[in-house]
């Protein structure tokens, strides 16, 4: 098994190679071709954003993907994750994107003999979105080092804080994280809402995850108020200071209306990087590189 579980796994000069690889094919690099390949892309939880940029980054790349409708599958007569992905293989698919709501599934899946792209898993990592994340903080700053990040809202429950705070740090960056008590974890300090707005380089706000069983234990309303990224506060950030979220946005709650496409907001720059971060990723392990 090859392939992208975590970014823990590759050193940050890899982390840096994929970036630039991305950047590369974002300006125009001419796209390898990988004609006569074939991926399927495994969702076992909903996904917009990932599942369909894999989906076009592999055409993108010349590779057909074969898109797995869990819902319609086997799965729904009890066949096992690896029962399932083995399948796969058998069928012949060169690599399969699996996301699922387990934390480290893969570990089910040591005897699997092609390589696996980790679309997300449970609340541990998201490895492309950490990617797409460094890649759109790249763009502004050109560097890493020194920037102070703050993961603002459901740290708990959040892939992307867990794993963005290990590779953004890896990079020289220095997370913190800010919210209420009980969405709070040891992923990094915790700071107040003030000093996060007024000191951060990228605010890196996320999103309630009621479907992990998130409570608010107060209303929508007041959680905005107390949390939420408003117009007054964007006018106190920083010179040149970016906020991002990993989407779907939940508008009036972690975010105003107004502020989503402001011109401090990279969170539709985000999605469109990650379609360039997938097409590196894919082609580089492809070429043996990762
Ligand atoms: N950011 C992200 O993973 O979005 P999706 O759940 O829509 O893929």
């Amino acid at each position: 098994m090859k392939g992208l579980l975590t970014l823990n796994d590759i050193s940050t000069d890899k982390i840096r190679e994929i970036i630039d690889l991305a950047l590369e094919f974002k300006h125009g690099k001419k796209f390898s071709y990988h004609s006569e390949k074939k991926m399927a892309t495994m969702f076992f939880e909903n996904s917009t954003r990932t599942h369909y940029s894999f989906m076009i980054a592999l055409m993108n790349l010349g590779i057909i993907p074969v898109d797995f409708n869990s819902e319609a599958s086997s799965v729904m007569k009890g066949e096992s994750l690896y029962d399932t992905v083995k399948t796969f293989e058998c069928l012949g698919v060169d690599g399969v994107i699996i996301r699922h709501t387990r934390d480290g599934y893969y570990k089910e899946l040591e005897n699997i003999n092609v390589p696996i792209f980790n679309a997300g898993d449970g609340q541990s990592d998201h490895p492309t979105q950490t990617l797409l994340d460094l890649i759109t903080v790249y763009e502004d700053f050109g560097h890493f080092e020194g920037l102070k990040v703050t993961f603002i809202g459901d740290v708990k429950h959040s892939r992307v804080a867990h794993g963005n705070a290990v590779a953004m740090a890896r990079l020289g960056m220095e997370p913190r994280i800010c919210g209420p008590d009980f969405f709070m974890d040891k992923t990094a300090k915790i700071i107040d809402m003030e000093e996060a707005v007024q000191t951060s380089d990228v605010l890196n706000l996320l999103r309630v995850q009621f479907e992990r069983d998130a409570t608010l234990n107060m209303t929508v309303s007041e959680y905005h108020q107390l949390y939420g990224m408003t117009k007054k506060r964007v006018d106190q950030m920083k010179d040149g200071a970016i906020i991002i979220h990993p989407a779907p946005i939940n508008r009036g709650v972690e975010i105003a209306d107004e502020v989503a496409e402001c011109k401090q907001s990279r969170i539709l720059r985000q999605e469109t990087n990650g379609v360039y971060a997938r097409m590196a990723v894919i082609n580089m392990v492809l070429e043996g590189k990762l």
